[in-house]
């Protein structure tokens, strides 16, 4: 590998090709992920090796979202303003290829950094991700993503704790 980057999906990245091992998420970057961007409704994010800029190794999602306050923990909401609702940065989606054993980290971190910068021109306090099953937030808990305590395998990460393992400099 010379050297990973992430960037927008575009025509020149090979969807077809990708494979995560879940049929949901390799159909989705095939047929859904450019009309998602088209439409506004998701920006996605593929990671490529500069040496082979068309093989996508992983790909993630990120959209605006909103969550209840009272649905946050009472330990995390007290240090909120006592908005109805709390802003927010949805990863929607997250899957690396089936032999990138490790890519998911990089990936996530890559997520954290363009919703951390993102910040600077729309106010975002939470990142939230809606796991697929329970494997899926065992990786996001391990990343110190915490769970709702009424909704099964919602979690967040406080984006102060992003601007704490990030850095603003990113
Ligand atoms: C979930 C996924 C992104 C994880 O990617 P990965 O490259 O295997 O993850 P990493 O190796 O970077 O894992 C980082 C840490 O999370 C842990 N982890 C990864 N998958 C885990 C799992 N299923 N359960 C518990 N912990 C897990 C790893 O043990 C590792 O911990 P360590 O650093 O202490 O060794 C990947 O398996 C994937 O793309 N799966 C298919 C799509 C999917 O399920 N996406 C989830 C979005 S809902």
């Amino acid at each position: 590998m010379s050297g990973l980057r992430s960037e927008p999906l575009a025509s020149s990245h090979d969807r077809v090709g990708f494979t995560c091992g879940v049929v949901a998420l390799d159909d989705y970057l095939r047929r859904q992920a450019s009309q998602d961007v088209r439409r506004h409704v998701a920006a996605v994010f593929v990671m490529v090796d500069e040496g082979d800029p068309g093989t996508v190794l992983g790909y993630y999602t990120l959209a605006s979202y909103a969550v209840e306050t009272r649905g946050l923990p009472e330990e995390v909401a007290k240090k909120l303003p006592r908005y109805p609702t709390t802003p927010a940065t949805l990863i929607g989606r997250l899957a690396r290829s089936i032999d990138q054993s490790g890519m998911g980290s990089v990936l996530l971190a890559d997520a954290l950094r363009r919703a951390l910068v993102s910040t600077e021109q729309i106010g975002s306090a939470l990142v939230v991700v809606e796991a697929k099953d329970d494997s899926a937030a065992a990786f996001y808990r391990k990343h110190g993503f915490l769970d709702f305590p009424q909704e099964k395998r919602k979690l967040f990460l406080p984006m102060k704790t992003v601007v704490a393992a990030v850095g603003k400099s990113g």
